[in-house]
């Protein structure tokens, strides 16, 4: 049971609000991301945080002024949608919801994705989400035939807009032409953007975003918690994280996490709200995890304020130069 919640006095970040691409739906510069919802595998749900924590995550969230939320069908094994879907149902506030397609290659046709939609629905419990995505460009399945069941959703009323994820520039493109032919935008793609996976940038992504005005929704814009500061070699992130982030590799960024501290300083902010900031700076949208109230507040932390071009210039190039291979 999930306690109604009240909105208190505007927090500096409530009144910020962004178009999601070229739609009439305006969202917080910043999201919350919940794939550790529920997700016991990467994000140990049930041991690092319970479905109390989750509840006042978003609760928290929303009295900053958070009003976008994100989620996939597969995230904890579908528990994320389900605990997303009672949080929105309680607040009784209007709050944008982005949900996720997984193009399984068994999943052959446009008739499946209508129908992990209406899944999907009944496990949020709404009529409709605001931002449906298909979650990665796997195969065999080619862009046009899920962008054909994309606007058939859209038509139906189960679907406000249309996003990708995971895709190229070119398969981004792809599907912003399919949906132009049945008068729809693309209305973001989903990809992995922070200091630490500078890929967009260079990979024609970014730059197709602006030429289509699709919004780059960042994930993992914490890298995976790695840009709190609060992981070092001798204090790693347990299970399948810590096989990513290595001690060789969190000894390697720690310049990056003293910049981020040292930047953190002079506005009162902690790494975290830094590296999400940064992000915002580069016109897209972050939607870091929250496993806690305290996590969910700290993040809202990010928005309100910006750093300055010479400021984010300075972590462009720390960030390049501990990422850089050799
Ligand atoms: N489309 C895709 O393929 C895809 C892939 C990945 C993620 N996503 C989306 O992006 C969202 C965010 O990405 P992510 O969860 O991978 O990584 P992230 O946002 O970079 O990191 C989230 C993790 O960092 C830690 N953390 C967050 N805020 C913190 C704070 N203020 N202080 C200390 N620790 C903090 C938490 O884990 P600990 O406390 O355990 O350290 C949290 O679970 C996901 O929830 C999901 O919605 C999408």
């Amino acid at each position: 049971m999930v306690q109604q919640i009240q909105i208190a006095a505007a927090t500096p970040g409530a009144a910020e609000r962004v178009k999601l691409g070229p739609t009439d739906i305006t969202i917080s510069p910043l999201g919350i991301g919940t794939w550790s919802w529920g997700d016991t595998l990467f994000w140990q749900y049930g041991q690092s945080h319970t479905e109390a924590d989750v509840q006042q995550a978003f609760q928290a969230a929303m009295r900053a002024g958070i009003n976008f939320y994100d989620t996939a069908e597969i995230y904890g094994s579908h528990r994320s949608e389900t605990l997303l879907g009672a949080c929105v149902r309680a607040s009784g506030q209007p709050v944008v919801v982005a949900t996720k397609f997984m193009p399984f290659p068994w999943r052959l046709g446009k008739g499946n994705l209508l129908k992990a939609l209406r899944l999907s629905l009944d496990r949020l419990g709404l009529a409709s989400v605001d931002l449906y995505q298909v979650h990665q460009p796997l195969p065999p399945i080619q862009p046009e035939v899920w962008m054909a069941g994309m606007a058939d959703a859209v038509e139906a009323g189960l679907v406000r807009a249309v996003g990708v994820s995971n895709y190229s520039a070119a398969w981004m493109r792809r599907s912003y032409a399919a949906l132009a032919q049945r008068g729809l935008p693309l209305a973001a793609n989903q990809v992995e953007y922070s200091l630490l996976q500078r890929a967009p940038e260079h990979n024609g992504v970014l730059q197709a975003c602006r030429a289509t005005g699709a919004t780059l929704i960042a994930y993992s814009p914490l890298a995976m918690g790695i840009l709190t500061g609060k992981y070092t070699p001798e204090h790693r992130p347990g299970g399948l994280r810590g096989m990513r982030y290595n001690a060789g590799y969190l000894a390697r960024v720690q310049p990056l996490i003293a910049l981020l501290r040292e930047t953190g300083a002079k506005h009162g902010k902690n790494p975290a709200q830094i590296a999400l900031n940064w992000v915002i700076c580069k016109g897209a949208v972050p939607i870091p995890g929250a496993k806690n109230a305290r996590q969910a507040e700290e993040n809202a932390g990010a928005l309100g304020w910006r750093l300055t071009d010479t400021e984010v210039a300075a972590l462009d190039d720390m960030s390049e130069r501990v990422t850089a291979k050799g």
